[in-house]
């Protein structure tokens, strides 16, 4: 049949021809059903050494109940940007909450670091750098203010050991060491200012925080950008790592492990194992590599790739640019962006797209952020069906924290994410709760529940 303006045979195709991508509702609750063995797994004594999903204690027991107050420091390390925050809070009903932010750049050497010991000091020698400058510029070198570090990667929360990189990350020499005692090291040696690094806390942790300040029934922190992972409040009763049955305690799932050990194999396709065989960590972050904001324009572009290879698009036309790695990025993906950006995108790569060709490239992004988004409510429909259950409750009533330069972006992306989670978890009134300032508020956040309620385990 001829096609008429637009050419909906082309994206019929385009399901078709990305048919394992698109996930059905059945294949979703499996999702969501594997997550939850993967969490309890995590969770008990005997499965957690071999435990793929690591549900790390975060020692975090209670969520703010709004009568916090004091004058903090948050670094906010890990995600698209290092920033480092001033945060004073106050009684005051107005604006309880005020902030003054900084963000540094942080050299791609510095955080790849490779080959030796010097780099991890390099690393922390540039935060104790930073934060020397900050404080310069505060004019509060000579006060010795609380520090709330907010750190997103894998920690064992006991005693801050990094247990593995992810993402970008890669400075030698910080895998299983305290990254406070790394800091506290390098600060001293400058010997300019002084800081009381009082908690570190991954960025979950910091947005359910931040969220909880405003709202009180927020359990649950997730973070969909760079990197993908949540941590919700856990009963006490079921975590075996931690002594004590009473109340209940934050747990980081670091979910973005989950699939590691081949539990996601039936669902990954040829494009996903490229881009784990293209990454710096080959066979870990396999959820995190399917559903974030890092890999999202690759799995475009490899995508493209295959399918002008096959004379699907720009007439079979291949270029060095769209051969090239990263030249498709995730802001161009999930951005809201029309057929004339998408040309100008596509026109760069020197592919000569038609406008069939744009119009099929949309829908090939929509199809990876609409899986995207699809995953995560799996995972995410996962702890609140588990939290329903804890709860012995009929339905949930339940807000959830949410925070990531991917979920941020793309308003079509958190529609489809809440649409799904309401279908996968029915009876529930689930909020999603935008934390507007970022994860590393939540750090001063923790660090001032911490200090007028010695919540955490001294440092
Ligand atoms: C990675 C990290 C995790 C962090 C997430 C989001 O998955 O391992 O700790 O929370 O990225 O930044």
């Amino acid at each position: 049949k001829p096609c008429p303006g637009f050419c909906p045979v082309s994206i019929l195709s385009i399901d078709k021809y990305l048919y394992s991508m698109r996930l059905s509702d059945e294949t979703l609750k499996d999702i969501m059903n594997r997550f939850r063995r993967e969490m309890e797994d995590g969770l008990g004594h005997g499965t957690n050494p071999t435990a793929t999903v690591k549900m790390l204690p975060t020692f975090v027991r209670s969520i703010p109940d709004g009568s916090e107050k004091g004058d903090f420091i948050a670094l906010d390390l890990g995600g698209s940007n290092f920033r480092i925050l001033r945060v004073k809070v106050t009684q005051d009903k107005k604006q309880p909450v005020q902030m003054e932010s900084q963000v540094y750049e942080t050299p791609d050497d510095i955080i790849h670091g490779s080959g030796t010991q010097v780099r991890a000091l390099e690393l922390f020698d540039h935060v104790a750098e930073c934060l020397g400058d900050f404080m310069e510029k505060q004019k509060i070198k000579d006060k010795k203010l609380p520090v709330g570090f907010t750190f997103s990667f894998p920690c064992a929360q006991s005693n801050a050991v990094l247990v593995t990189w992810t993402k970008k990350f890669k400075a030698s020499g910080v895998e299983g060491t305290d990254v406070v005692k790394l800091l506290n090291k390098a600060i001293k040696k400058r010997g300019d200012y002084e800081a009381d690094i009082m908690a570190v806390v991954n960025d979950t942790v910091g947005t359910m925080m931040t969220c909880g300040f405003d709202d009180q029934r927020c359990e649950v922190g997730i973070i969909i950008g760079t990197g993908t992972n949540a941590c919700y409040m856990e009963e006490m009763r079921h975590i075996d790592q931690v002594e004590g049955d009473e109340g209940r305690m934050c747990i980081n799932t670091e979910w973005g492990a989950f699939g590691d050990d081949g539990s996601l194999e039936d669902l990954r396709t040829e494009f996903d194992r490229e881009i784990d065989r293209g990454s710096i960590n080959p066979g870990k972050q396999l959820f995190e590599k399917m559903a974030s904001g890092m890999y999202m324009g690759e799995l475009v572009r490899l995508i493209l790739v295959k399918m002008a290879k096959e004379g699907l698009l720009f007439e079979g036309r291949i270029t060095p640019e769209l051969l090239t790695k990263g030249k498709i990025e995730t802001k161009h993906v999930s951005g809201d962006e029309g057929l004339k950006k998408c040309m100008e995108i596509l026109t760069r790569l020197g592919v000569e797209p038609s406008d069939e060709d744009c119009l099929a490239v949309q829908h090939v992004c929509t199809i990876v952020s609409f899986r995207s988004a699809n995953l995560i409510a799996a995972t995410l429909g996962g702890i609140l069906s588990r939290l329903k259950e804890n709860k012995g409750v009929a339905r949930l009533r339940t807000t959830v924290g949410i925070d990531g330069s991917l979920y941020k972006m793309h308003p079509q992306y958190a529609r489809r994410l809440h649409k799904m989670v309401r279908r996968l978890v029915p009876d529930s009134d689930v909020r999603f709760l935008l934390s507007e300032s970022g994860s590393g508020k939540g750090a001063a956040m923790v660090t001032a529940v911490e200090t007028f309620y010695c919540l955490l385990e001294p440092h």
